[in-house]
C-alpha cells in the first residue's frame, strides 16, 4: 500500500515549498515547480527560501537524497508526474473583495498542454467553491489526454510557523473527489498519514472547497468574538483576559483561538472570509454571510485601538513622538507580513507624525520590502532606545520575556501597548511603567514608581517634557 508516487508541486510558496517536502518525506518522489528561477535555485541548493520551522532540514535531507527536486520547466512536470498538486497563491483581488484566480487559471494553462498520461491534478489553494468545476471544463480544453486526467480538491489546513508538523501530522484529510478510483490516489499519497489514525473525509469537490473556507471563517469568527468582548470590557472596565479564560472551561467553546489582542492577519484569514463573502453574494446567499462583514470590521477595529493607546499614553498626540514597534510579521514563528496587524499600526503611527521603528526577528526585510518608508532596527534594544512608547505588536518569545527593569535602561518612557495581551499588567505596572493592554482594566501600581522617571500620562502637556535617558 505505501507505494512511493511521483509527485508535482506547483508554486513553491508557504504551502507548496513546505507540501513538497513533506510529500518526500512521506517516501515519494517530488519535483516542485516555480515559475521564479530565483526561488528554485535556493530550493535545489536544499534552502529555504522564506522563514518556516523545520522546513531547511527537510529540504536539506531530501534534496540532497535526490527524491526531491524543484524546476521552472511545466513539460518536465507534465511528464513526470501522476499526481500533480496545485499550491498557487489565491490573494485577494486589487481593488475588490473576491479571490483572485489568475495563478491558479496560469498553472492550469502552463501545465495542461504537457499532459501526455494518466494523471490526478489535486488542487490545495483556498479558492471559490465552484472553481473545480471551472477548471475542469478548463483542462478539458486544454489537456490532450484529457479523460485520462482527472481533477480533485484537497483543501489545506496548516498554519504557518508549524506548517512542516500540520503537513507531515494534520488533523484531517479531506478528498474532495468525482471518482472512488481518485480517492484511491490520494489516499495512496497519505498512506502514512492516514495509517497514523488520521481522520478522513471524502466528498464531493464544491463540499471539499467549502471545507476550507468555512474552517477559516469560524476561526476568524471566533477571534473577533472575543475581540468584540473586549471591546465591550474595555467600556464596562471589565478584563477580557480572565473573561476568555472563565469561557475557555467550557468544553462546548475551548480556549484555542480565544486570545484578544490586535486581531487576525496574514495570507488567509483576512482574505478568505472577504473571498467567501463576494462568493456567497455571487450564488445569492449573501444574506447567509453577511455576519463576516461584522467580523472584519471587528478585527479592523483593534487596529484603531493600539494607535488610540498610543495617542492615550502619549498624552494626546503621536506627532513627532519615537514610537517602537516590536514585530512585524503577523503572528510569531514566521517572516510573512501580509495584511499584518503590527505592520498597519506602524504605518498608521508613522502616517500620523510619529518616528516609528520597527523590529522583528524575522520579517524586517520583508516588512522593509512593503513599506520602505519605515525605519527598521536589527535589533529590539535598537529599536527601543530612546523611545517614547513601545508597542509589542507580535508576540514573539523574545518580546513577551522582556523584563521591564531591563527594558526601562533603554527607553526614554516607560510606556507600553501590550497589543497582544502577552505580558503580565500588574508587573509592568508595578516596575513603573504606563501599561495598556487590549480590553483590559488599566492597571494601578501597587509600589510608587521611581519619582525621576514618572511620566503623567492624563495630562496631554506633560508628555515630552523630560529629556530622554533620565
Ligand atoms: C490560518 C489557519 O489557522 C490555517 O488552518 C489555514 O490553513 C491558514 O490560515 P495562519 O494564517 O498560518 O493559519 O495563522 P493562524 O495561526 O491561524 O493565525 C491567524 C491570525 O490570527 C494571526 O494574526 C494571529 O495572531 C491571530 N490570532 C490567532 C489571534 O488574534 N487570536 C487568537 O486567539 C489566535
Amino acid at each position: 500500500a505505501d507505494m512511493p508516487l511521483r509527485i508535482t508541486v506547483i508554486g513553491t510558496g508557504y504551502l507548496g515549498a513546505v507540501h513538497a517536502a513533506g510529500m518526500a518525506e512521506l517516501g515519494h518522489e517530488v519535483l516542485g515547480v516555480d515559475v521564479d528561477e530565483r526561488k528554485v535555485d535556493t530550493l535545489n541548493q536544499g534552502r529555504a527560501p522564506f522563514f518556516e520551522p523545520g522546513l531547511e532540514p527537510l529540504l536539506e535531507r531530501h534534496v540532497g537524497s535526490g527524491r526531491l527536486r524543484f524546476t521552472t520547466s511545466f513539460a518536465e512536470a507534465g511528464e513526470f508526474g501522476d499526481v500533480h498538486f496545485l499550491c498557487v497563491g489565491t490573494p485577494q483581488q486589487p481593488g475588490g473583495r473576491g479571490a483572485d484566480l489568475r495563478y491558479v487559471d496560469a498553472a492550469i494553462d502552463a501545465l495542461a498542454p504537457h499532459l501526455h498520461r494518466p494523471a490526478l491534478i489535486a488542487g490545495k489553494s483556498t479558492v471559490p467553491v465552484g472553481t473545480a468545476e471551472r477548471l475542469t471544463a478548463r483542462l478539458a480544453a486544454a489537456a490532450p489526454a484529457m479523460e485520462e486526467v482527472h481533477l480533485a480538491w484537497n483543501p489545506e489546513f496548516l498554519r504557518e510557523g508549524f506548517a512542516v508538523e500540520d503537513t507531515l501530522r494534520p488533523d484531517r484529510l479531506v478528498l474532495g473527489v468525482t471518482s472512488r478510483a481518485d480517492a484511491a490516489v490520494l489516499e495512496q499519497v497519505y498512506a502514512k498519514v492516514l495509517h497514523a489514525g488520521t481522520p478522513l473525509v471524502v466528498t464531493d469537490m464544491p463540499t471539499a472547497e467549502l471545507v476550507k473556507v468555512a474552517a477559516n471563517s469560524f476561526l476568524a469568527t471566533k477571534i473577533s468574538f472575543i475581540n468584540a468582548m473586549a471591546e465591550v470590557c474595555e467600556a464596562a472596565g471589565a478584563d477580557v483576559v480572565q473573561l476568555s479564560e472563565a469561557l475557555s472551561y467550557d468544553e462546548r467553546i475551548g480556549g484555542k483561538f480565544l486570545r484578544a489582542g490586535l486581531g487576525f492577519g496574514g495570507g488567509c484569514l483576512p482574505k478568505d472570509i472577504r473571498a467567501f463573502t463576494t462568493r456567497a453574494a455571487e450564488l445569492g446567499a449573501h444574506e447567509a454571510l453577511n455576519f463576516l462583514r461584522e467580523v472584519d470590521e471587528v478585527n479592523m477595529r483593534r487596529r484603531s485601538r493600539v494607535v488610540d493607546l498610543v495617542r492615550e499614553l502619549l498624552g494626546g498626540s503621536v506627532l513627532g513622538a519615537k514610537v517602537a514597534v516590536l514585530g512585524a510579521a503577523f503572528k510569531p514563528n514566521t517572516d510573512d507580513v501580509r495584511d499584518s496587524p503590527a505592520l498597519n499600526v506602524a504605518a498608521t503611527l508613522h502616517l500620523a507624525g510619529s518616528q516609528v521603528v520597527v523590529h522583528d526577528p524575522q520579517a524586517n526585510a520583508n516588512a522593509a520590502a512593503k513599506f520602505p518608508t519605515l525605519s527598521y532596527a536589527d535589533t529590539a534594544a535598537e529599536a527601543v532606545a530612546g523611545a517614547d512608547v513601545v508597542v509589542l505588536a507580535t508576540e514573539w518569545e523574545q518580546f513577551t520575556s522582556m523584563d521591564p527593569f531591563e527594558l526601562e535602561q533603554q527607553v526614554a518612557y516607560r510606556r507600553i501597548v501590550d497589543a497582544r495581551n502577552a505580558l503580565e499588567p500588574q508587573r509592568w505596572a508595578d516596575a513603573g511603567w504606563a501599561y495598556r493592554g487590549m480590553g483590559r482594566p488599566v492597571p494601578t501600581a501597587t509600589i510608587p514608581p521611581s519619582i525621576e522617571r514618572l511620566v503623567s500620562v492624563t495630562s496631554s502637556t506633560a508628555v515630552r517634557q523630560l529629556p530622554a535617558g533620565t
